[in-house]
């Protein structure tokens, strides 16, 4: 219906005729020359109807309104001195319609399109129009090109695109499943998968080799800014691969990915690696930020040797606990006495039983806490953290975990309160050697999933004294302090596998009954294999810039797992529960 989209209009097609289709953004009536500025998928033109050109146009234009679906045929002609817009693309050029049609009325829109101000379920309701948005269309711009790149960089890799159920059993990402009543066998259920995970390895054992796919997973948790309860992995596994094979397919893929997008220069010639007990350790999270300093620093010996009780106690136990020190260079300059304070309120809430704190002055450290030290104490300190005049060191102290935890997000709190997080830059980071196993209220859980393969001796067996301190062949690839992706080496060799569920107590029983299919596959020469799921939803939120993951999804849910649009999930008909052989018990709110 059209000649050119309005991005193709310019200076070359002066005193050519054009046809455009599209919306009306807007309308201006400037005493009887009507100016309308049309837009299609991703620019805007201005049309000029005037009478003098053509009554009958300007007659059209008369009865247009915002909104309404316009398709206009007429002159390109430069614009006047002084009425270009530079902010346009197509602003030094117009249109001087001779021809014009309403092919669509709209209602009035219910809120203004682009302004990100307005209430964002009034927004997911009417999502089409949100999604009629420039800034919208460039984000599903930019992830269709992620995903061709995605397929284009995985078959060049030697990768088959293979699609695994989506109607199937639980699989075991820790997460609560979507479940699915079968008709055909009441009483029963599908689970929609939590991921491919188990599908891809059974692709491995049917020698596939090499398998991705771009996969929808189901998860039913707590959603959080950077979680769906539907989203989208790439999903990759490979046979007879290393660790450093896995990770090299990967790297290769952001590289494509971003090359497509336009970043390429933003991905690194070689991906930095860092221990997880070093992340732990210095930036108290398993997913880094490292565009900003802040480090962490261990003090917990210099404390053992002060006269605080309460420290010399934490630091008795220097395997359970830990005392650990923040420097902020020119803190002392920076934060007023109240924000200090402020700050201990903040570490409070996620569990820090208070937050100490030194400032760098000419004449040494000062604060509430130097009369438990001696001089040389001090002087450690000074050492320790690299103090110079005009530093602050805030400490936290106690219990391992709640402190990395808290001295992390504190970490992570200043840089945002300082501003000092450059957001044009792109760190990627690969976490390894994790944990194998967590402790959780006393019960030994995979940190990963239970088909991750340990860290084995050289005769290939397990072989740890401390459950906790046995290591996985587990990675994380983290951009900017999120966690993009995640995958591991797994286990091949059924007498491992039987050995892991018996740590993390999965009886046989259940254990056959959960994943018999794949503990009877591995029977039956499994080659060692391996690979990784990348958020694909986090990785366009990262290459777009946007702050929620419900901006890069088409029709998103809401955080109380709502679709405002479709009102899913709703009632059904009592016919189709009967024919599911279901029957609704009444919460107690509802029954009143
Ligand atoms: P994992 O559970 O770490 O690994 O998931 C991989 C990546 O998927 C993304 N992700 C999510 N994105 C949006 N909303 C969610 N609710 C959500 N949950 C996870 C994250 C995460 O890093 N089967 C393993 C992979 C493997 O071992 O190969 C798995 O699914 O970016």
């Amino acid at each position: 219906m059209r000649t050119h989209y309005c991005a193709d209009i310019n200076e070359n097609l002066i005193g050519k005729r054009v046809t455009v289709a599209g919306w009306v953004n807007s309308r201006r009536d400037h005493g009887g020359v009507i100016f309308i500025d049309l837009r299609d998928k991703d620019e805007v033109v201005q049309l000029v109807c005037d009478p003098a050109d053509s009554a009958t146009a300007h007659k059209v234009a008369e009865d247009i309104r915002d909104q309404f679906v316009i398709i206009a045929s007429g002159v390109v002609r430069a614009r006047g001195e002084g009425l270009e817009n530079p902010n346009l693309k197509t602003g030094k050029i117009e249109i001087v319609v001779d021809d014009i049609k309403i092919e669509n009325r709209s209602k009035p829109m219910p809120f203004d399109l682009g302004d990100d101000k307005v209430n964002e379920e009034i927004r997911l309701k009417y999502r089409y129009l949100d999604l009629r948005t420039p800034k919208s269309y460039n984000i599903f711009k930019l992830r269709s090109k992620a995903a061709i790149a995605t397929r284009n960089s995985l078959d060049e890799q030697g990768f088959l695109e293979v699609e695994t159920p989506v109607l199937t059993k639980s699989t075991p990402e820790g997460a609560r499943d979507y479940l699915v009543p079968s008709r055909v066998w009441p009483g029963e259920f599908y689970a929609l998968p939590q991921s491919p995970q188990l599908f891809k390895q059974l692709l491995m054992v049917g020698g596939f080799d090499r398998y991705f796919q771009i996969a929808k997973c189901f998860r039913d948790e707590d959603l959080r800014a950077d979680r769906q309860p539907e989203f989208t992995q790439i999903d990759v596994e490979m046979s007879f691969c290393t660790q450093d094979d896995v990770m090299s397919v990967a790297e290769k893929l952001i590289r494509d990915i971003f090359t497509a997008c336009g970043m390429g220069d933003k991905v690194p010639e070689t991906f930095q690696r860092m221990r997880h007990s070093e992340a732990m350790e210095k930036y108290g999270s398993d997913k880094p930020d490292l565009r900003f300093g802040l480090e962490m620093v261990d003090v917990i010996d210099i404390f053992a040797k002060c006269d605080n009780e309460i420290f010399s106690n934490i630091a008795k136990t220097p395997k359970k606990n830990r005392i650990k020190a923040l420097k902020v260079p020119n803190g002392d300059n920076i934060f007023s006495k109240r924000q200090m304070k402020g700050f201990e309120d903040y570490v409070r809430k996620f569990g820090a039983q208070g937050l100490g704190y030194f400032q760098m002055k000419e004449e040494g450290l000062k604060g509430p806490l130097t009369k438990f030290f001696s001089e040389n104490e001090l002087q450690e300190i000074i050492d320790r953290c690299e103090l110079e005049v005009g530093d602050v060191v805030f400490f936290g102290a106690g219990e391992k975990k709640t402190v990395l935890d808290y001295m992390g997000r504190f970490r992570l709190y200043l840089a945002e309160l300082m501003d000092i997080i450059d957001k044009d830059d792109y760190k990627f980071v690969w976490v390894v050697d994790f944990p194998m196993f967590e402790v959780e209220e006393g019960k030994l859980k995979a940190l990963h999933h239970p088909f991750t393969m340990p860290k084995l001796n050289e005769n290939g067996a397990l072989d740890y004294d401390d459950i906790e301190e046995l290591e996985s062949v587990a990675y994380d690839i983290v951009l900017n302090g999120v966690e993009l992706g995640g995958g591991s080496i797994r286990i091949h060799k059924e007498d491992i596998q039987e050995e892991i569920f018996k740590l993390l107590g999965i009886e046989e029983e259940e254990a056959n009954e959960k994943f018999g299919f794949l503990l009877e596959a591995l029977k039956f020469g499994a080659p060692p294999h391996g690979g990784f799921a990348m958020g694909f939803d986090r990785l366009i939120m990262l290459l777009a810039k946007t702050e929620s993951i419900r901006d890069v999804i088409a029709f998103p849910k809401t955080q109380r797992a709502q679709c405002l649009l479709t009102s899913a999930p709703s009632e059904v008909d009592n016919e189709q529960l009967k024919e599911l052989n279901i029957r609704i018990r009444k919460t107690a709110t509802q029954a009143e």
